[in-house]
């Protein structure tokens, strides 16, 4: 395995080629990093599982480098998915639609839709397009994380996750910080109504302006097999534990205008919610790193993006139950 850091022309090049061949490629969006192989191949996507040591049946985003190529993986596109994809492309959302030919079962999990996403990221943008024109129509990839673990927002947590696992011909691509720092707003267009299946920054109220309609009820607890929705995900290794009084030695992450209680180690004072998502899945990767057994989180209050952190904060203290 190979780490870039500086991501270069022709480590773009290299990359798509490394795609191409089979191999996996790392990089950065600007939700969290992502796991990349070719979409088109059975036999990188099953690596992408092996990897993760994520159960095969759960169904993958493919990105793609552009909407134009939305049509490409799926039919019978409503037009409030085209209203969506202009208005919020490339961006931190993924699109669930009807499947075309080309996306298989080992990308949806045997399900008839397919999730495609443009993220708004150079390095992914560079990457999707050059690997296009190698003759790829896109590219897989779940977070770089280990199945139920946190998803990472920087290269060096890519490498901390999965250097033991990826092959020597394998890339991570670093990429700085991921921006938004929580996985993509996921929405549901195959009914008649957009209908959102999980929460991240593209809003509940930025989706029905958009599409001009109003949502289905929150399909967050249907069928379909979303993993972000089990309820044991996005777990740390130390207990997570919501809108308690942290103790002495534990970690503490907070709006910045609470104070810490004496010797609490306060691991971010977030002053907006953008910044508290930004900065929440790396504080959980420090307080591993300093070996925390606890992790106090006093959650944001509010619609939006608030939403979206406060249902990652739930599947990571749910995890608690498997300690
Ligand atoms: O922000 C993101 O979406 C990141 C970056 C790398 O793009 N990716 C990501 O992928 O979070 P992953 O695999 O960790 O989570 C994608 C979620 C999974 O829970 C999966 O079940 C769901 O998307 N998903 C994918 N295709 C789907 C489909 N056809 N129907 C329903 N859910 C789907
Ligand atoms: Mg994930």
């Amino acid at each position: 395995m190979s780490f870039v850091s500086k991501c270069t022309a022709d480590v773009i090049l290299r990359a798509a080629k490394a795609l191409k061949d089979g191999h996996l490629v790392t990089f950065p969006t600007e939700t969290v990093y992502g796991l990349g192989a070719d979409a088109s191949s059975s036999e990188a996507v099953a690596r992408i599982y092996a990897v993760k040591g994520r159960p095969a049946d759960h169904p993958l985003i493919v990105h793609i480098a552009s909407m134009h190529d939305m049509d490409k993986w799926a039919i019978n596109i409503p037009e409030y998915a085209i209203k969506l994809a202009r208005e919020f492309w490339p961006g931190p959302m993924t699109l669930v639609l009807k499947r075309s030919e080309l996306a298989k079962d080992f990308i949806t999990g045997g399900q008839d839709t397919v999730g495609v996403r443009v993220p708004n990221h150079p390095i992914a943008l560079a990457l999707l397009e050059e690997f296009q024109k190698l003759g790829g129509h896109g590219v897989a990839a779940p977070s770089a994380n280990r199945f139920g673990a946190v998803s990472p927002t920087t290269a060096e947590a890519v490498h901390d996750e999965l250097s033991d696992y990826l092959g020597d011909e394998d890339l991570i691509l670093d990429g700085g910080n991921s921006q938004v720092g929580v996985e993509s707003t996921i929405i549901d267009c195959t009914g008649a109504n957009p209908s959102v299946l999980r929460f991240g920054a593209i809003t509940e109220e930025m989706i029905k302006v958009a599409s001009e309609l109003s949502l289905m009820g929150s399909a967050l607890k249907n069928e379909i097999r979303v993993s972000g929705a089990l309820e044991s995900h996005y777990a740390p290794k130390a207990i997570v534990s919501l809108d308690v009084i942290p103790k002495a030695g534990e970690g503490y992450i907070a709006m910045n205008h609470l104070i810490s209680p004496a010797g609490v180690i306060r691991l971010a004072s977030p002053s907006t919610t953008e910044e508290f998502a930004h900065v929440l899945y790396s504080s959980f990767r420090e307080a591993d790193r300093a070996g925390i057994s606890r992790i106090v989180v006093q959650q944001p209050v509010g619609p939006g993006l608030a939403e979206a952190i406060r249902d990652r904060l739930r599947k990571a203290s749910a995890a608690n139950n498997f300690h």
